[in-house]
């Protein structure tokens, strides 16, 4: 007789490919997927294989499976030390000796993992507008990036404020690196960390638009923000933002990318942008906006609304470009939080001050929603959307229920 031992296709994360950005931690309906300073990690114990973290992933590191005997299951702890994926074994899942064992598929794939991505457990849209152009992802990996040159390297915030925000101009040359507004690419910055491993890469969103910052040049933007201090307040220079902010015009880049292929602006004419952000947010808006400057003579009608948050006038990026743009092409509300003798505005009280106008934007079916910047400012803005469409008669449950599955609404925050 033999004993049959339960055998599960483990959920885990390529460490060699994964960039750390935390898409997959907080989209995890169950908690399953935490991270240490090293690597992030599934707990096999938690993870229902509901596929919800995958198609965020902008890498696709996420997109791993081994099958194993439950009891062997990898451990967190174990998954922590990783600096590589194990290899699929061959797996006996009986105890009996002399049993022949059946062989697993070499490498993994989602082959038999049943469901598809369940929309509500997300808060925004898994995919992009019907509209969007098709994106091109991971044509640069870890193992072979793609040299890029820089040709501009601007401090966007006023020399007196403390935030030191960088417009920083990444060229290509002949080298083909085809980008779509709302994309990011990741950098990967040159030494090591403390215990000799290679830094990993730091992921950003482009700024400009797909035909080149430059139109017409094989060229891309990047708004960086120099990290100076921890989350907790403690003076700490972020590793990548420091180099990219230091760089001179010539120097050369190491890129990955590019990632997303959800969080893309539509492509019909007449289809409405809805835009909120804070600080370094404002990159994909930089981007979307200025593709829509360019066509806007080729027939774009849609409106562009715009709501953008930061401390000051002097920190807030793009403040005067954004200022020159013509009213009836965009409507710019900005929210300043630390102007001395005014009170403290957040962008979800702007949008409450606009209701009427935000509520308009929700009933039209060609409007799109992004939202781009802090962690802190997703619950408000979407209970100041759900607040403005409940009071203006459409019901925010389904509505929201019809943003998400029609990709209308993406949402990217850290
Ligand atoms: P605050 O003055 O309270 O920090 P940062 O400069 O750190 O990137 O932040 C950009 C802007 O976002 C600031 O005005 C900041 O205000 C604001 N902010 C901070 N928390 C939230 C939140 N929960 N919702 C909306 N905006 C926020």
């Amino acid at each position: 007789m033999s004993v049959h031992l339960e055998v599960i296709k483990q959920h885990l994360i390529d460490p060699e490919i994964c960039i750390r950005c935390n898409t997959c931690e907080e989209t995890c309906p169950v908690g399953a997927i935490t991270h240490d300073g090293k690597n992030y990690v599934v707990n096999a114990e938690l993870c229902n294989l509901c596929m919800a973290c995958v198609s965020p992933c902008p890498t696709g590191a996420i997109d791993n499976w081994r099958q194993i005997r439950k009891d062997d299951a990898y451990s967190v702890d174990e998954q922590y030390t990783w600096e590589e994926l194990p290899k699929q074994t061959t797996i006996a899942t009986s105890v009996e000796q002399g049993e022949a064992a059946p062989k697993t598929d070499e490498g993994g794939g989602t082959d038999g993992v049943e469901g598809g991505i369940e929309v509500d457990t997300v808060l925004g849209s898994t995919l992009p507008p019907w509209s969007a152009a098709r994106p091109y992802v991971n044509i640069y990996t870890h193992k072979a990036p793609i040299t890029a040159t820089v040709v501009g390297n601007y401090r966007l915030t006023a020399e007196t404020s403390e935030s030191d925000v960088h417009h920083i101009v990444l060229d290509f040359g002949q080298m083909p690196f085809p980008v779509l507004e709302g994309q990011s690419i990741a950098v990967l910055p040159p030494g090591a960390t403390a215990e000799g491993r290679a830094h990993h890469a730091r992921q950003y969103s482009i700024a400009s638009a797909r035909d080149g910052e430059r139109r017409g040049y094989n060229n891309l933007s990047l708004t960086v923000k120099r990290v100076v201090s921890d989350a907790q307040g403690q003076a700490r220079g972020g590793v990548c933002s420091n180099y990219l902010c230091d760089l001179k015009k010539g120097d050369t880049v190491q890129v990955i990318g590019p990632f997303g292929s959800s969080f893309l602006m539509p492509n019909h004419p007449n289809s409405h942008l809805l835009m909120i952000c804070t600080g370094t947010g404002s990159a994909p808006m930089r981007a979307m906006t200025e593709y829509r400057r360019r066509r806007r003579l080729k027939g774009a009608t849609g409106k562009l609304m715009l709501f953008f948050g930061a401390r000051t006038r002097e920190e807030l990026p793009y403040f005067g470009p954004l200022m020159n743009l013509p009213k009836d092409f965009i409507d710019v509300n900005l929210a300043f939080s630390r102007t001395q003798g005014q009170p403290k505005k957040y962008v979800q009280d702007l949008m409450r001050e606009r209701a009427e106008e935000v509520a308009g934007m929700l009933r039209d079916e060609n409007t799109y929603i992004y939202v781009c910047g802090l962690k802190g400012m997703e619950e408000g803005v979407l209970q100041a959307l759900a607040d403005i469409a409940n009071q203006s008669g459409q019901p925010w449950e389904p509505l929201w229920k019809k943003l998400k599955q029609l990709g209308r609404l993406h949402l990217e925050t850290y």
